[in-house]
């Protein structure tokens, strides 16, 4: 991908969000709506895979047709809003290994925490989507990536639901060759570091715990 940024414009990813932001939308409503936007960003995080050929038998004939190059790609969740967007990815990527990564904020410290590390094998040679919907602080993000970079992905990019200039701005720094890829680029951090407009908070949400 050659943006660093890309911010999905599609008519029905907008609407979609716009319908998930609401605050009387339902838990069962919103997973759905979660599940369907997670399918549509999936087909634009993958617009640039490398492409290859094999020979095929159609019942008239035979043709050299496209398939996807390389090894199975990675899908990486940032647990546990991530989980929300792994299912719709993986109902559109059905073959892509997964893997987890559960951090956790040090009240005293303030910084990301690992408490959880688990991902397919081979990573240097697979493309890796890391996912997690609010690209908030970019703390965990950038702390999830240096993982997967240490544990040998090369290749990564990063799909979110919703971003800040804040939060972009610091996985730029730390990572420029990480894109990142959104539905919406929102206006700003609270002073608790929830996004604003946003949609509250995204694992509450779509696991109904509040
Ligand atoms: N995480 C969330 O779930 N929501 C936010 O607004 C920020 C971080």
């Amino acid at each position: 991908m050659k943006e660093h940024l890309t911010i999905v414009n599609h008519p029905l990813v907008q609407h979609k969000l716009t319908l998930m932001r609401e605050r009387k939308t339902s838990t069962a409503v919103f997973r759905q709506l979660l599940r369907e936007i997670s399918m549509l960003l999936a087909y634009e995080v993958t617009r640039d895979l490398a492409m290859t050929t094999r020979s095929i038998e159609t019942p008239l004939q035979e043709m050299e047709s496209p398939t996807l190059q390389g090894k199975k790609l990675a899908l990486v969740s940032i647990l546990r809003a991530g989980n929300g967007l792994l299912d719709g990815v993986l109902e559109l990527i059905p073959s892509a290994r997964v893997g987890f990564v559960g951090l956790y904020r040090d009240e005293e410290t303030l910084q990301p925490v690992q408490y959880y590390f688990k991902v397919p094998t081979e990573l240097q040679d697979r493309k890796v989507i890391a996912v997690d919907p609010m690209l908030a602080t970019g703390n965990s993000s950038v702390a999830a990536i240096d993982l997967l970079k240490g544990a040998g992905a090369i290749d990564i990019r990063f799909l979110c639901l919703s971003a800040t200039p804040e939060g972009v701005a610091r996985m730029k720094e730390a990572h420029p060759d990480v894109p990142i890829v959104t539905a919406s680029l929102d206006e700003k951090l609270n002073n608790i570091g929830y996004i604003l407009p946003g949609l509250g908070d995204a694992g509450d949400r779509m696991f109904g715990t509040k």
